[in-house]
């Protein structure tokens, strides 16, 4: 009898167009703390209080010291794992062309994917809420919080915020991508956030097949999703490359 692991290998070994679409659960292998259920950052701080635009404007130097901070000390360290690892791999066997990510890690980038969308931007790149400019989040001195720009403006992580938009040109090519896609695989995300939930449904009505893997069941899992594979990223990627190698050695 063919596994569910063998049926999305048959799957992705068809497939010339496969895209994926991540959330913090990818990164969760790699010790960066999903936002939601157990041991989710939002179980300690409130994202209202700490994670929205208007908390940041209105107390720069609390959203700093709760949550950036933080951030910064957990990214610094984080590298890829095996979950990252098998999407970089499916991008080299000419698989999945493109990553939709909700996350800010960079860590995809890291692992050699090359067409990365940064559906809620980048902890990469932190800029200036005066003048814009751009610097690398790796020489930002943390001897001042908030950090400022030369300019005395205060710095902010490139992220979206609760309370902004998705950047529209992440926007609109997420959209496009999902309506062209065969395949598109869905990594870790609890889908509640939306409009990032909202492209699994776009690609399923434009036909493509939604594999789904997490180790919990989501809003997709009994709606949208075709194939769900229960488990971690990082051991069920290597489950079903297992399967993809064989196939193709
Ligand atoms: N492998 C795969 N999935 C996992 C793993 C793992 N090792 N561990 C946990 N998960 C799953 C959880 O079951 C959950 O469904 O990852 C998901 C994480 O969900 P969230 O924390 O809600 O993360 P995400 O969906 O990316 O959140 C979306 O919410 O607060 C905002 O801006 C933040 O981008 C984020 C957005």
């Amino acid at each position: 009898m063919t596994t569910l692991i063998e049926e999305v290998a048959d799957l992705l070994s068809r497939s010339s167009k496969t895209i994926a679409l991540t959330g913090a659960g990818i990164s969760v292998e790699s010790g960066i703390p999903p936002f939601r259920g157990k041991g989710g950052v939002w179980e300690k701080i409130d994202p209202m209080k700490f994670a929205h635009i208007d908390a940041f404007t209105k107390d720069p130097v609390s959203v700093w010291n709760v949550l950036i901070k933080g951030m910064k000390d957990l990214l610094d360290k984080a590298r890829p794992n095996d979950g990252h690892k098998g999407l970089a791999r499916l991008e080299e066997l000419g698989i999945l062309t493109s990553i939709i990510t909700q996350n800010v890690d960079g860590l995809h980038q890291v692992a050699g994917n090359t067409d990365v969308i940064e559906f809620h931007g980048s902890f990469i790149r932190h800029f200036c809420s005066e003048c814009n400019r751009i610097y690398a989040t790796t020489d930002i001195k943390m001897t001042q919080i908030p950090p400022r720009c030369d300019c005395n403006g205060i710095l902010r992580p490139d992220i979206v915020f609760f309370g902004e938009m998705i950047p529209p040109a992440a926007l609109m090519r997420s959209q496009q991508l999902a309506e062209t896609c065969d395949v598109m695989l869905v990594v870790g995300t609890s889908a509640f956030v939306q409009p990032a939930a909202y492209i699994p449904v776009i690609a399923k009505q434009n036909g493509a097949v939604i594999v789904e893997i997490n180790p919990e069941s989501t809003p997709l899992t009994n709606q949208v999703t075709d194939l769900a594979l229960m488990g971690n990223a990082g051991e069920t990627m290597n489950r079903v490359l297992g399967e993809i190698e064989k196939r193709i050695s």
